[in-house]
């Protein structure tokens, strides 16, 4: 076989996978040492690990208060649940994870959901204004693939002429930002996630993020059983089990560190993908505001003319072993069987785009090698 012809078959070889998790052998030893000294002592959960990763991701965010939890499932329960949402009405975008809604019916309230903006995926202002009525408890903004909506200042305006808290759905922002300020700090309060396939992680585990004194005191309680503090047995508040271990506590403070490079390497494979795709006739890129930076938790990406996508990914991945990141989302959650009885009306943007939508592989550690390979494919399959 010829040079030419070799390269070109060790490359088809190659699979780019969806996502990847990078811990680097010098950071698996840090955690291991870590997680040997608390199975030593014993102090497993609730202990000056999980006090540091809440100082830490705090920081990061720009807000006073971190409170380390088990999941962003349970930190979106529970800033719901803090803010007082049980019998009334959450607005949340229709395009998110089911887990957004979920926590909403389980801290007692009903969703209402609403489209979503085609720009920035994020809901529209005159949408979330049109769903507001004297039943509204809160609106829930999610950052969707990282991006932080530029319309962000017109949702806080709205929430605070309306009165109403505005929560931060984050679990795919971390260390994005818009006009400065870091997801999570804009609302309220924030919930993020700390599942494997996201930018950083702990294993499982979630954070919630506040300047409210009064929200973090309350997450605090609802996070161990609604106990009014660690060492008295009075249960003021229907909590449950939902703190962080130490060892999931350990493995996000060394992931949280990294944060910076993480996203720098995402950000560099964001800005191949924005050179090379500019050239595609049917692929438009949703990029984020000039004063706004994403983590590329997602490089989202809409055919304009629609597409068999499952073929479409299976072409790609069996033919150039490229694998497509999991869309955001495949599917609207009003059009989700178990939210039924919430799904009121249609929403055709949130229906259509979801439809067209996809994600390119992006992850910390990846080459631009990898990067032109994903290209290539995309430009053989779609052009
Ligand atoms: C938008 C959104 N909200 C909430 C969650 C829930 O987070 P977790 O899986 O950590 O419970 C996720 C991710 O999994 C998500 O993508």
């Amino acid at each position: 076989m010829k040079a030419q012809e070799m390269e070109k078959a060790n490359i088809q070889e190659r699979k780019i996978p969806a996502a990847k998790i990078q811990f680097l052998p010098e950071d698996r030893a840090w955690i291991t040492e870590r997680i040997a000294e608390v199975l030593e002592s014993g102090q497993l959960t609730l202990g000056k690990y999980g006090a540091e990763f809440e100082r830490r991701f705090a920081d990061l965010c720009g807000v006073r208060h971190g409170v380390a939890v088990n999941s962003g499932t349970s930190a979106m329960e529970i800033i719901l649940r803090a803010a007082g949402v049980e019998g009334r009405e959450v607005i949340v975008p229709t395009n998110t994870f089911f887990a957004t809604a979920a926590a909403v019916l389980h801290a007692g309230a009903r969703p209402v959901f609403i489209d979503m903006d085609p720009e920035t995926f994020a809901v529209k202002p005159e949408d979330v204004e049109a769903a507001i009525t004297p039943d509204t408890a809160a609106i829930v903004v999610v950052h969707i693939g990282g991006i932080v909506t530029h319309r962000m200042p017109e949702l806080l305006a709205i929430a605070a002429r309306r009165g109403l808290p505005l929560l931060e759905d984050a679990a795919h922002a971390h260390g994005s930002s818009f006009e400065g300020v870091r997801a999570g700090a804009f609302g309220l309060a924030g919930a993020f996630s700390f599942y494997p396939t996201k930018v950083m992680t702990s294993g499982e585990g979630g954070m919630i993020v506040t300047n409210d004194d009064r929200i973090a005191e309350e997450a605090r309680i609802y996070r161990d059983q609604g106990k009014a503090s660690f060492t008295v047995n009075a249960h003021v508040r229907l909590g449950y089990n939902w703190r962080m271990s130490e060892p999931h506590a350990i493995i996000g403070l060394k992931h949280l560190e990294r944060l910076p490079q993480m996203i720098a390497d995402r950000r560099r494979i964001a800005a191949y993908y924005d050179r090379a795709l500019a050239s595609f006739n049917n692929l438009d890129v949703v990029r984020p505001a000039e004063d706004g930076v994403s983590n590329y938790y997602k490089y989202m990406a809409v055919l304009r003319e629609s597409r068999d996508r499952k073929a479409l990914k299976m072409e790609l991945r069996e033919r150039y072993g490229v694998s497509l990141s999991g869309e955001v989302y495949e599917e609207p959650l009003h059009r989700q069987p178990v939210f039924a009885a919430y799904a009121t009306r249609e929403l055709p943007v949130a229906e259509d785009y979801c439809a067209r939508q996809i994600c390119l592989p992006v992850y910390s550690g990846m080459d631009e090698a990898e990067a032109q390979q994903v290209v290539e494919a995309l430009a053989s399959v779609i052009g």
